[in-house]
């Protein structure tokens, strides 16, 4: 891999001509810190997210509240489809969404998996993390939670989300997400591959953001409706601690997008964090992981013709000194470059992600 050719895909952002975009180039550890400032990063859908994160940081907030109030926005965004409102459906045509955050002065974490009919599962799980001695909650106990705790209760499926989740219904087939006895080492195909051949939207979805302020402490959340057209009770890696977002606050977070299975059966938050901690930067220690993920896949169906893993998956880094990273499998996919979001304490932009194969 050539760390200065790294270079990305654009996420599906409004309005990204106007952001500015930054070449990759090696990180300076520790410069940003050093000037005192703080620093936000999150998948390429978050660019109002660190915004906002980094605006809440310099008022002296937690960087937890800081980056939960950064994926909100996000969140109550309906054309954003793979987070809150306006997320893809399961396969029933029901929202459910799945969060976690976790905060690093006190190494307390919080989540929620499967929750319906609340907009903002980050504050959820927040709400988790503060108000009760446990860490994860799911699906109606979730909700109801949610609710004793002021939640407002709401539909979360916009018309446009419904409509095509109907088309998606009305092209049922074989190549559902549901694996035949001789799947394992089946064909390919599956949910990604069908919504492609009917023009339809997919996602694994999720924004993920981290944040540390001037004296080094560390907060970060991961959110998502999670994988399009999913089973029903299907749970990703985002409101799991150590696969879709995990912290430290001696070292730095780690967190991710994408397919979701992968993340955690590669326990890849933590791997991220561990990384950094053994004197990775927080980019090689992204793409260690997506190594690691890649030499791990074994069914065909996951494979493309080269034997490299066929969906897609991120991986972002921030270091407790600010140097920070993000990285992913290829260059280009479906010829869109790769980003993730940055704010370096004085502006916020898109950094090109690293990856591991050139195509
Ligand atoms: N990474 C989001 C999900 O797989 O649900």
């Amino acid at each position: 891999m050539n760390r200065r050719s790294f270079l990305t895909t654009a996420a599906a952002l409004p309005a990204i001509a106007s952001i500015p975009m930054a070449e990759a180039k090696p990180h300076e550890p520790g410069r940003l810190l050093a000037q005192g400032r703080p620093i936000s990063v999150s998948s390429g859908n978050g660019i109002r997210a660190v915004e906002k994160a980094v605006e809440l940081l310099r008022q002296g907030s937690d960087p937890l509240d800081a980056v939960v109030a950064g994926v909100n926005i996000v969140e109550s965004d309906p054309e954003d489809m793979s987070v809150g409102y306006g997320g893809l459906p399961n396969e029933r045509g029901v929202v459910q969404l799945d969060s976690c955050v976790m905060h690093g002065p006190t190494h307390k974490a919080g989540a929620v998996a499967c929750i319906e009919n609340i907009m903002n599962p980050a504050s959820v799980a927040l709400k988790v993390c503060r108000r009760t001695d446990h860490v994860l909650l799911v699906g109606e106990g979730a909700k109801q939670f949610a609710i004793a705790q002021g939640f407002k209760e709401e539909d979360l499926l916009t018309e446009k989300a419904r409509k095509i989740w109907l088309r998606w219904k009305e092209n049922l087939n074989p190549n559902d997400d549901w694996l035949n006895e001789d799947q394992i080492i089946g064909d390919a195909g599956k949910l990604e591959a069908r919504a492609e051949a009917l023009g339809l939207p997919f996602h694994y979805g999720t924004i993920h953001c981290s944040g540390v302020d001037a004296e080094g402490n560390i907060g970060s959340v991961t959110t998502t409706s999670g994988l399009s057209y999913k089973i029903p009770g299907r749970v990703g890696d985002s409101p799991l601690i150590g696969a879709g977002n995990f912290c430290d606050n001696a070292v730095g977070a780690g967190g991710s997008t994408g397919r979701g299975e992968a993340v955690i059966q590669s326990c890849g938050g933590f791997q991220v964090v561990q990384n950094m901690a053994n004197g990775d930067d927080p980019t090689e220690a992204c793409l260690k992981v997506l190594k690691w993920v890649a030499d791990h896949t074994r069914r065909h169906d996951l494979l493309n013709s080269k034997g490299q893993p066929n969906f897609s998956l991120r991986f972002y880094a921030l270091r407790k000194d600010g140097a920070y990273g993000g990285a992913c499998f290829r260059k280009n996919a479906n010829g869109n470059k790769k980003y993730f979001a940055v704010h370096d304490g004085e502006k916020a932009y898109l950094h090109e992600c690293a990856y591991l194969y050139d195509d």
